[in-house]
């Protein structure tokens, strides 16, 4: 049986409930991550966790764990669960009050939950490159936090799903930010764009990883907004995130990208991506 952890608590799955007055249930109000797993070690802790002690500190929740004690609690729940290949995702709620839209008053205890998943690389889709739809960006003007609260984005998730296409990528006012659950990524004359860092977009450590991949490789990388028109025209077209890595967009809406299969660059990127996960991975390992 799979194990979870509720209210700090590890339990077996079938045996989990929500208290039905948890703000996270009523409101959305929490903070949540979700990090990969790499033969069996977590792949960038640290970039994940000070990700989600702003998001917390944003919103006003206090995490009521040292960074230490929280690592210590996610890796035991995917050793527990012997994941091998997969995330946790775990987030922490304002906890369990009386439904009122402000704070509760004085003390109340955020609640942490976690679980894992089991879920291997996307190999086809990293392969042969994906269809993505583009959408109007009708999220709110605080997207740099993590929250949990994600209507807007399932929303556009669905909307490219039933029209039979991987991702929803977000413009605002002509001006692409970033997709429902990636960032995006742009190559026009061998130069990569992608929005910057703002309140329009999560950075994504994904994203912060392959920016520094391609200083380090010289590859010209500028951040900075780019219009749908520029993604249209664009050479090449990746998102990242992380359970997908770098994945190559082929197609958006009826917009062949390139020449309709992932291009070099995108490829170069992806395969450094890789290779620092692994040399990641292997140096935890010796730690
Ligand atoms: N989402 N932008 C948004 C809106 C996201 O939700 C995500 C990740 C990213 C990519 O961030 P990262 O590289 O740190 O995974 C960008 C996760 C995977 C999710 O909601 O499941």
């Amino acid at each position: 049986m799979k194990k979870v952890i509720v209210d700090d608590q590890m339990i077996d799955e079938s045996a989990a409930c929500i208290n039905m007055f948890d703000r996270g249930y009523h409101f959305g109000d929490g903070v949540y991550e979700v990090i990969r797993v790499w033969d069996g070690e977590l792949f960038a802790f640290d970039e994940h966790f000070n990700r989600f002690s702003k998001s917390a500190t944003k919103i006003k929740i206090e995490i009521p764990y040292t960074k230490d004690d929280l690592k210590e609690r996610i890796c035991k729940l995917v050793k527990e669960n012997n994941v091998q290949l997969g995330t946790v995702f775990f987030q922490l709620t304002r906890g369990v009050a009386p439904r009122i839209h402000e704070f509760p008053p004085g003390f109340t205890k955020p609640v942490f939950t976690a679980f894992t998943t089991e879920s291997g690389i996307l190999e086809k889709e990293q392969n042969d490159g994906v269809e993505v739809i583009l959408t109007e960006d009708i999220r709110w003007l605080l997207c740099e936090i993590k929250s949990i609260n994600l209507l807007p984005n399932v929303l556009a998730k669905q909307d490219a799903k039933s029209r039979g296409c991987f991702e929803a990528v977000f413009h605002r006012d002509g001006i692409v930010t970033e997709g429902a659950l990636s960032n995006i990524f742009i190559i026009k004359d061998r130069k990569v764009i992608t929005h910057p860092v703002s309140r329009l977009i999560l950075n994504g450590i994904t994203r912060q990883f392959v920016i520094q991949l391609a200083e380090e490789n010289n590859i010209p990388m500028i951040q900075h907004e780019f219009g749908n028109d520029q993604m249209l025209s664009a050479d090449e077209v990746f998102l990242t995130s992380t359970p997908w890595e770098v994945m190559p967009v082929i197609r958006v809406e009826e917009k062949i990208i390139g020449k309709g299969i992932p291009g070099t660059i995108t490829r170069q990127l992806q395969m450094l991506f890789r290779e620092k996960i692994v040399s990641n991975i292997r140096s935890s390992k010796q730690k």
